[in-house]
């Protein structure tokens, strides 16, 4: 069978959204979002949807997306997000600031809306990961510069951040992306060398590691903490291990620490409530149920 064929079948006329990329098997969007189904005894389906990374896939996803009429919308993970912007009717403004769209409503009218909710999964998480946290209250470091940092980046400045220290590998892609975010009211995107990391993180209030370093399959990050105060908090979007190396060693010298999962969760908030019309929010028991599904 199809996958359209598949997803429409186990939705069996139910009000239905997907998660689409390629691959897709790996995906844990199904199990948060059937967890809040459940949760609300929501008469509707989450599955899984995968569509080829070629520009014909992506316009038979769009056609068969308008044309079901249980079809809510999606979630897109790599390698849409980007190419899926012109095919789309509307895209929201914070996702057209970011470039990307990680996922799709239907209007009332039954036009797609693209929006990009990582920002908003990164803030919510960090405000409840480190409710003391407050962005205005000094620099922050943000290390990587590849899409996760676009969404992270965009989000801290919004919220407020006087100085942020950018840090990546490749400069160039730090510096271009420091160039898209800098707001022009005197606040200020910095960027460090790579091999500077260590120093940069004096004074900071909270260190984000969006690199795929530490991710299991990848290396270790590599950064020297002696200069990282203790008051800092310490945010690592990766979530396979939730301890990585850097949370283990923050956490050791006593920074408050934030793990990958509940960007992961909360992320995952608002399509949810646009494709089902339930409010949600993130518990530890769904919490420990999408960490069982990731077997971490
Ligand atoms: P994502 O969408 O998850 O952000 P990405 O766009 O591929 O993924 O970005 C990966 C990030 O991890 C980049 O900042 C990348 O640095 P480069 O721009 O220099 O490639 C960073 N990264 C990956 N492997 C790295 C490594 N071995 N050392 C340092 N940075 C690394």
């Amino acid at each position: 069978m199809n996958p359209y064929d598949q997803l429409v079948a186990e939705a069996g006329g139910r009000p239905f959204a997907a998660i689409v990329g390629w691959p897709v098997e790996h995906s844990r969007s199904p199990a948060l979002h059937g967890f809040w189904l459940r949760q609300h005894s929501i008469d509707g389906h989450y599955g899984r949807l995968p569509v080829e990374p070629k520009r014909q896939a992506l316009e038979e996803l769009v056609v068969f997306l308008k044309r079901t009429p249980n079809a809510r919308g999606c979630n897109l993970t790599l390698p849409h997000k980007v190419e899926i912007i012109p095919l789309l009717d509307r895209i929201a403004p914070g996702a057209a600031r970011i470039g990307a769209v990680n996922t799709i409503v239907k209007l009332a009218d039954g036009s797609l809306e693209g929006r990009n909710t990582d920002g908003f999964g990164f803030l919510e998480a960090l405000n409840y990961g480190a409710q003391t946290w407050r962005a205005d209250a000094g620099p922050v470091v943000v290390l990587g510069a590849g899409g996760a940092a676009r969404a992270i980046v965009a989000a801290l400045m919004d919220a407020g951040v006087p100085e942020l220290r950018l840090i990546n590998r490749t400069q160039k892609a730090a510096i271009d992306l420091g160039i898209a975010f800098t707001p022009g009211d005197g606040r200020r995107i910095v960027v460090d060398r790579w091999d500077d990391r260590g120093g940069a993180l004096d004074g900071t209030t909270l260190l984000v590691n969006t690199t795929s370093l530490g991710m299991k399959g990848q290396l270790p990050l590599d950064l020297d903490l002696t200069k990282l105060p203790h008051t800092a908090a310490v945010y690592d979007i990766v979530y396979v291990p939730l301890e990585t190396n850097l949370l283990a060693s923050a956490r050791a010298r006593g920074n408050r620490c934030i793990d990958g999962l509940g960007m992961l969760l909360h992320q995952g908030r608002p399509g949810f409530e646009a494709w089902f019309g339930a409010k949600v929010t993130v518990s530890a028991e769904q919490r420990r149920a999408v960490a069982a599904d990731l077997g971490v």
